[in-house]
């Protein structure tokens, strides 16, 4: 069977919250070891699918399979031990407990003190501002601090396919580029990462395979760059113009 091939299939997946479905029948997969971004409007659908991933909402039609294993029906917590970690849009921090204590949370799963104490050294080397702010309040870091605080914690699980929803959300570019850096980063170290992105032009360029959700349905999905180069595409969601159409149809490297 195909599905039990794929690293994540999504399968005609239906989902929403009460009258109307938002995800209105997806299909695609997720490939091992790559990047891959969703990327759409406001309102598209993009965190209601990556909810229906996590187990936080529970697709009315469809199923979800993570290496063969049907994730519908599976609670969050079930979906966590399989991998599959998600860092959320919004920041999820908790703001009045240190910067150790939220990294260490991220490990509520595992019993064994030793193999906590391991993984906390690995994260700390991967991210020294785990050491460096290790006693001070999460509330009290910068929102990009937060960010790179958020994915140590969703390490300390070591995923197998770690989701990250918007994670450059209100970031200056500098702190930007860290957040991207890291995210290659964590893909080079042989994670899977799903990623959506309103970056979308340098979430592309990082990403090996790409969907454009719109309206709760699949426009478009290929490569980081087919995605990238489509003009209509590049002209709808990707900071451009309907004016600016005819300029998009052969972008100049230097402006993607
Ligand atoms: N908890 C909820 N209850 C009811 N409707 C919801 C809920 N969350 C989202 N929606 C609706 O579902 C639709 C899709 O929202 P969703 O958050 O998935 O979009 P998105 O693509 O992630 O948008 P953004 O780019 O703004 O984050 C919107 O119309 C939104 O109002
Ligand atoms: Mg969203």
């Amino acid at each position: 069977m195909a599905e039990s091939t794929a690293f994540l299939r999504f399968e005609g997946i239906v989902a929403g919250y009460g009258g109307g479905d938002v995800i209105k029948g997806v299909d695609f997969s997720v490939p091992q070891g790559g990047v891959t971004c969703i990327v759409g409007p406001n309102g598209s659908g993009k965190s209601t699918l990556l909810k229906v991933v996590s187990g936080l909402l529970r697709p009315r039609l469809g199923q979800l399979w993570f290496k063969g294993t049907p994730l519908v029906g599976l609670t969050p917590r079930e979906i966590l031990q399989l991998g599959v970690v998600q860092v959320p849009q919004n920041h999820s921090l908790f703001r009045e407990m240190t910067v150790e204590q939220n990294v260490e949370l991220g490990a509520f799963l595992l019993k064994d003190r030793k193999v906590i104490a391991e993984r906390l050294k690995n994260v700390r080397e991967i991210f020294p501002i785990v050491a460096e702010r290790a006693k001070d309040k999460a509330g009290s870091l910068s929102g990009g601090q937060q960010r790179i605080v958020e994915f140590a914690r969703c390490l300390m699980l070591e995923p197998e396919l770690v989701v990250l929803d918007e994670p450059s959300m209100g970031l200056d570019p500098k702190t930007l580029r860290l957040v991207f850096d890291t995210i290659k980063s964590m893909n080079s170290a042989g994670r899977t990462v799903l990623l959506v992105e309103q970056n979308a032009r340098q979430a592309l360029r990082m990403s090996h395979f790409a969907v454009v959700l719109e309206n709760g349905l699949l426009r478009l999905s290929g490569s980081g760059s087919e995605v990238l180069n489509n003009p209509e595409i590049g002209a709808l969601y990707l900071g451009g113009s309907i004016e600016t159409t005819s300029k998009a149809v052969s972008p100049a490297p230097s402006e993607l």
